[in-house]
């Protein structure tokens, strides 16, 4: 078991990757905290991880609202005493080009994929730095390294999770936090729904592996860097992309 009793929290965790690296994370001896908003989606993620063994439990937290992950933080903390894994994966697209884009696409997509980064970090931060140790793993993608078509936002936000990796790797790193990001290319989750087949097709041809990724195969990079195995990786940019930039 290579999480053994590690307490971690995972966002974004009802659905897609942030589902998978739980079922994952919990298959490896993790207690599991799984974040999101919709809580519909929430309750069928803990009961299946329940379900195949594995300990989880539900929160319903808008990573954009600071009170909800504060309080979230508060009952982790009064129930298992620590923190030792936070995975930043909850993430949004509200795509249009420069022109079309409203200002509340823009700043939806900042609140969630930015500031939500930043609010559970900084919310969970204090108790890492109290313990000496942790692993904090941000998700970007692909767009945030190479800009793509009608999503500004996504990608300013995603360039940003980068900045905000290396900036607290060199913070906590001292203290022996890790912090790194994982960069997913196109992966078949529900967040590709609003994508047309066209360029859904597009982006399995743009990939060395002929083929979109499957939420496991981001969970095990993930579950890497969550490790002991990444006890020397710190600021570190993993591409998850089936070599895309190639
Ligand atoms: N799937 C891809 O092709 C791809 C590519 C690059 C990066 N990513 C990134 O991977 C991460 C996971 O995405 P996914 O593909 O699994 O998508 P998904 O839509 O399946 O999952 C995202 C989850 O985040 C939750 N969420 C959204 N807003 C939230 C909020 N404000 N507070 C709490 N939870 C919230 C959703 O309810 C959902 O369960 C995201 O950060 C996404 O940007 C995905």
């Amino acid at each position: 078991m290579r999480l053994q009793a590690k307490i971690s929290i995972i966002t974004g965790a009802a659905s897609g990757i942030g589902l998978a690296a739980a079922q994952k994370f919990a298959s490896e001896g993790s207690i599991v905290m799984l974040c999101d908003h919709n809580e519909e989606a929430l309750s069928r993620a803990v009961a299946q991880i329940t379900s195949e063994g594995g300990q989880a439990e539900a929160f319903l937290v808008n990573v954009a609202d600071r009170e909800t992950v504060d309080s979230m933080v508060t009952r982790v903390l009064a129930d298992y005493g620590r923190i030792d894994i936070l995975v930043n994966n909850a993430g949004i697209t509200r795509d249009a080009s420069l022109l079309k884009m409203t200002q509340n696409q823009f700043d939806d997509v900042i609140a969630v994929n930015l500031n939500g980064v930043f609010n559970c970090t900084q919310a969970v931060a204090p108790t890492m730095i109290n313990q000496g140790g942790g692993s904090i793993i941000n998700t970007s993608s692909i767009a945030g390294l190479y800009g793509n078509f009608g999503q500004a936002n996504y990608a300013a936000s995603k360039a940003g999770i980068i900045g905000l990796t290396k900036t607290w790797a060199r913070e906590l790193g001292p203290k022996g936090i890790r912090v790194n990001t994982v960069v997913p290319g196109a992966v078949a989750t529900d967040i590709l729904k609003t994508i047309p087949e066209k360029l859904l097709a597009q982006a399995e041809n743009n990939c060395w592996l002929r083929r979109l990724g499957k939420p496991s195969e981001l969970a095990n990079a993930y579950l890497f860097l969550a490790s002991d195995e990444a006890s020397f990786v710190n600021g570190a940019t993993l591409e998850v992309s089936g070599g895309v930039s190639l």
